[in-house]
């Protein structure tokens, strides 16, 4: 049940009115002169308005005399540390926004941030943001592979990485990776290099196109005539002018750089982090746990938090190093009061046993968030009981890189939650579960989609402009289809259910089974593959990959098995790799020749099959059951 309380039944009443009224709490350069103007699918949200997003994040917290505030507690994995106030990022913002101008970076053109989490990352996002620049920040863990070819989609024109980042006590090299994703491939006028592991690697500088972040900044390279200013006079951007891309994986084989705009953007993250984290700026102490190389940590680790004044920990390592309490002395340290990760974490830290939270004080935590994946109930008791200590509100969020900002989450204290539940629509949100031909479920399962344009929802894939429709308009007529299942209960709870199409979602990570796919089929042993994503007690899903072999390529080893896992952590990253490959003479397709995907869920998660009167041969799935067991049975 939700409690009447006002904001519910206002934003119902008037949504246009209601996100008038979220808007309204930045800082506009110019008014805008139309809220919303809907031409189904295409929004424009605060049309005619100006503003600029570093200013809201920074500038106005600082003219309010806000200053010395902690914007972030940064914790490098080494156990490194430092302290950025509002003033302090502010100065570092736009001293390298004018790097970037002395770079030749101009209003509209797109910058690559390929950076670990350390302060430079949002820095550079911020500095784009100044400029009118836009930024395509691409996930460190990710391979030169799909690092060029996201470089390549964006057109960017410069590339920010570091020459490393600290990942389970390695370096990981990074700006190797760089190298390797420009070699022959998109030209850059320039590569600014932060260094982050120093001689833990070497670094190779190509003359002419590489340099060094400090250098730049102490006005020690070349390209700049001496220090950098540290006031940036800021543009002066259109409410619908792109703020950034980031791309996600669909149901194609190419990642789609999904297209987020300023004004309705920053209103929606802003708003969101305050409701659904009952956010309270000057006592609170925030911790967006996800990479900012994913949506959550450009909504929720970025821009909302710095457009709310609020203060952020911000941690660079993995949570077991060098010891599995990583995260509850990173919480004792800084007196974390709001705690967002994803379920794959959770349930991760319920196997590694109770004794490592319980050897923390963690009374400072107040508010707990979930997000990324449906998180199941004995997970959410857990997280609210041994980490909340039972005194926590839990909010499971639901949303997506489209969304961009939260859409469906209880709110803490107002609304009654169900462990497993994500609740209800928040305020100012048309949601409902709909059947296969669009109408609505009033009880039971069905499709999530949305009723309504919102302020953050993307704008379009970038380079392609013909699949926005297709892909989120035309499947249900005049909703937008979210690709994930949905259970309605009898009192109107949302459930989640998974995706419903062939999108995996691994530990939060979202990727795509196609894209794997076409990855296995560039190695030359392989003839055919299929990836389905099946449940995982920890990782939520896992990667298993179906492979028939060409003819002529040998026997199917472990070796070969290994050396696809390998293939596909080099060619995307290893987030990406198979858990499992399973060799098989043939898939099982339909008569018209359709890989029967399904059906190879069903088997990898002995589970029966349903329906299988459309294949074309039942026998091959006889054939593949029988190998799927043993690779089972295989440590
Ligand atoms: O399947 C849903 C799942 O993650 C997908 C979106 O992935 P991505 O664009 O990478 O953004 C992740 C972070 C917002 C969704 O289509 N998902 C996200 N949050 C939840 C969820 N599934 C269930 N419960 C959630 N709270």
């Amino acid at each position: 049940m939700v409690a009447d309380t006002g904001i519910y039944v206002r934003a119902a009443d008037d949504p246009v009115g209601f996100w008038a009224e979220q808007a309204g709490a930045l800082d506009w350069f110019r008014p805008w002169e139309t809220v919303l103007e809907w031409d189904l699918p295409f929004a424009r949200w605060f049309d005619g308005g100006t503003l600029n997003a570093s200013v809201n994040c920074l500038d106005r917290h600082v003219a309010a005399g806000r200053g010395d505030r902690v914007a972030f507690h940064f914790e490098g994995e080494p156990g490194d540390t430092r302290t950025v106030t509002y003033a302090d990022l502010l100065t570092e913002v736009s001293r390298f926004a004018n790097v970037l101008l002395g770079l030749g970076v101009r209003r509209e053109d797109r910058v690559a941030l390929y950076l670990p989490m350390i302060p430079e990352l949002p820095v550079a996002m911020l500095a784009c943001a100044r400029i009118g620049a836009v930024h395509a920040v691409v996930f460190s863990g990710f391979s030169p592979g799909a690092l060029r070819e996201r470089i390549e989609d964006a057109g960017a024109r410069v590339v920010v990485t570091a020459d490393g980042g600290w990942h389970g006590g390695e370096a990981v090299a990074l700006k190797a990776n760089v190298d390797q994703a420009l070699a022959g491939g998109p030209p850059v006028d320039a590569v600014v290099v932060v260094r982050r592991v120093g001689r833990a690697l070497p670094v190779v500088m190509v003359a002419g196109r590489d340099h060094w972040w400090d250098e730049l900044l102490r006005g020690d390279d070349p390209m700049v005539g001496g220090p950098p200013s540290e006031v940036c006079e800021p543009e002066r951007m259109g409410s619908e002018d792109l703020l950034f891309l980031l791309h996600t994986s669909g149901t194609t084989d190419r990642p789609k750089g999904i297209m987020h705009t300023t004004g309705g953007y920053l209103t929606q993250v802003a708003f969101t982090h305050r409701a659904v984290f009952d956010l309270r700026p000057d006592t609170d102490v925030y911790w967006c746990a996800a990479d900012i190389g994913w949506i959550t940590g450009h909504s929720y680790a970025v821009y909302g938090p710095l457009a709310n004044g609020a203060t952020s920990v911000l941690y660079e390592g993995v949570a077991d190093h060098p010891a599995r309490d990583r995260w509850w002395s990173v919480v004792e340290r800084y007196g974390v009061t709001i705690l967002y990760c994803a379920p794959t974490a959770i349930r991760t830290f319920m196997a590694w046993g109770d004794h490592f939270p319980a050897g923390h004080d963690l009374s400072s935590l107040r508010v707990l968030g979930s997000v990324g994946e449906p998180i199941n109930p004995e997970a959410w008791l857990w997280y609210a009981g041994v980490i909340g200590g039972g005194r926590c509100p839990v909010v499971d969020t639901w949303w997506q890189t489209e969304t961009g900002a939260i859409l469906v989450s209880p709110l803490p204290g107002v609304t009654t939650t169900k462990p497993g539940s994500v609740t209800f629509a928040l305020p100012g949100i048309g949601a409902e579960v709909v059947d296969d031909h669009g109408r609505p479920v009033d009880v039971g399962n069905g499709y999530l989609t949305l009723t309504r344009p919102w302020p953050a929802m993307l704008r379009g894939i970038y380079g392609q402009p013909e699949h926005y429709r297709q892909t989120y308009w035309d499947r249900l007529e005049g909703r937008y289809f979210t690709g994930d299942g949905a259970r309605v209960d009898e009192e109107g709870y949302l459930w989640l259910l998974g995706r419903v199409d062939d999108v995996m979602n691994v530990a939060g990570h979202r990727i795509s089974g196609i894209e794997i796919e076409s990855s296995l089929a560039d190695h030359p042993s392989v003839a055919e593959a299929a990836v389905v994503g099946v449940s995982d007690p920890t990782s939520g899903q896992a990667v298993v990959a179906f492979v028939t072999l060409r003819s002529g390529s040998g026997p199917p080893t472990e070796a070969l098995g290994v050396e696809l896992q390998d293939h596909v952590s080099g060619q995307i990253g290893a987030i990406a790799r198979p858990r499992t490959v399973i060799f098989t003479d043939e898939l099982p397709t339909t008569r018209s020749g359709t890989i029967m995907r399904r059906v190879l869920r069903a088997v990898a998660e002995g589970r029966p099959l349903g329906d299988t009167t459309t294949l074309s041969d039942p026998s091959v799935v006889e054939e593949i059951r029988v190998r799927a067991r043993a690779a089972a049975r295989e440590p």
